[in-house]
């Protein structure tokens, strides 16, 4: 870990990157040097250091000295200057730190909410060599294809609410999906996400306490975006953006939408409207209504899943008359 946290700084976005991407993206001619250098009050020489940073971070930056710096090409990652847009204006603030491979998101933003990063601080990597899902399974992270994200959250609440914030995270990430592709994406409780019965992410949340109350909590999200396969044991029930819908998807589009979504939600659940966002999580459940299995370790429970409870449970009817509370678990698929 202590590794992890020294790569920070040398991996936090260079100030007035992203202004001079967004100046370049804008515009379809060449920006001149010195257009770039008033617009972010930086010398000449300020704006080509920058642009050399850029470069080395994979952009294709065409320069000429007469005419100016013109953008011909993005790199397909995550990097913090991509996706600081999402960033919202009062919780999910950042910092993003950016990271080509990581053993876990997670692992990285517990360590940070230990050493009192803010709340909003964000990681997310390229690939994870000890991705971790539910249940203590691993979390298949290819490099390039996935996106795995954590968030870092200092929700002032009492730690029986983490259900809660995994159900809004839930939520944030199906609209993101839907948003940016279309695809009428369900969530299976408690909070997988799901395209015609295969999954293509997940939610782990964890927390740290102390007393009664939640010291910091990271709700790590995993999508499977432009993988084309699966390792076999994963094959028959994985499926990916891309395989679902035909097509490549922008993962830098994906993550900004769901942090602008997170961003909304957060806000309506520390405002205690929790009600509001359980009637969200219904709308996109494919549970409800069905006949489910919940796998409990070794224990099985069978019946018509009815209802999701206030605070996260999944209310199961085993048979006339009597009604199970089930608040650990996963539906078999
Ligand atoms: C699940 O089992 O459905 C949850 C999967 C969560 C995976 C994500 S990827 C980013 C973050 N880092 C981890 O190690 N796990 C989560």
């Amino acid at each position: 870990m202590r590794d992890n946290a020294a790569h920070i700084n040398q991996e936090r976005p260079g100030q007035g990157l992203a202004e001079i991407l967004r100046a370049l993206k804008g515009s379809p001619s060449p920006v001149s040097g010195e257009a770039l250098a008033g617009r972010l009050g930086l010398s000449r020489a300020a704006v080509w250091k920058r642009i050399q940073r850029l470069k080395a971070r994979g952009y294709a930056i065409e320069g000429s000295p007469r005419r100016g710096y013109r953008l011909l090409a993005a790199p397909d990652k995550l990097l913090p200057e991509e996706v600081a847009p999402g960033l919202g204006a009062r919780y999910l603030k950042g910092p993003i730190h950016h990271f080509e491979s990581l053993p876990s998101t997670n692992d990285l933003a517990k360590d940070l909410g230990a050493r009192g990063a803010p709340e909003g601080t964000v990681v997310v990597a390229e690939s994870q060599t000890r991705g971790r899902g539910r249940l203590g399974r691993d979390w298949n992270s290819p490099p390039g294809v996935g996106l795995y994200v954590s968030l870092l959250l200092r929700p002032p609440l009492p730690p029986e609410e983490l259900p809660q914030i995994t159900l809004t995270a839930a939520v944030a990430a199906v609209k993101a999906v839907r948003r940016v592709t279309g695809l009428a994406a369900g969530i299976k409780w408690p909070n997988d996400l799901l395209w015609q019965g295969r999954k293509l992410g997940g939610i782990l949340t964890e927390m740290e306490t102390e007393a009664d109350r939640i010291r910091h909590l990271v709700v790590g999200l995993g999508v499977n975006v432009n993988n084309r396969d699966f390792p076999p044991e994963l094959a028959p029930t994985a499926t990916s953006l891309a395989l679902a819908g035909g097509g490549p998807v922008s993962r830098v589009r994906l993550l900004t939408a769901y942090l602008e979504e997170f961003e909304v939600l957060y806000e309506r659940f520390l405002a205690r409207a929790f009600g509001d966002i359980l009637a969200e999580w219904k709308e996109y459940a494919v549970t409800l209504g069905r006949a489910v299995t919940v796998r409990q370790g070794p224990r099985e429970i069978s019946g018509l899943a009815l209802e999701v409870a206030p605070d996260g449970a999944l209310l199961v009817q085993t048979r006339p008359g009597e009604i199970v509370r089930v608040t650990s678990g996963e539906i078999a698929p």
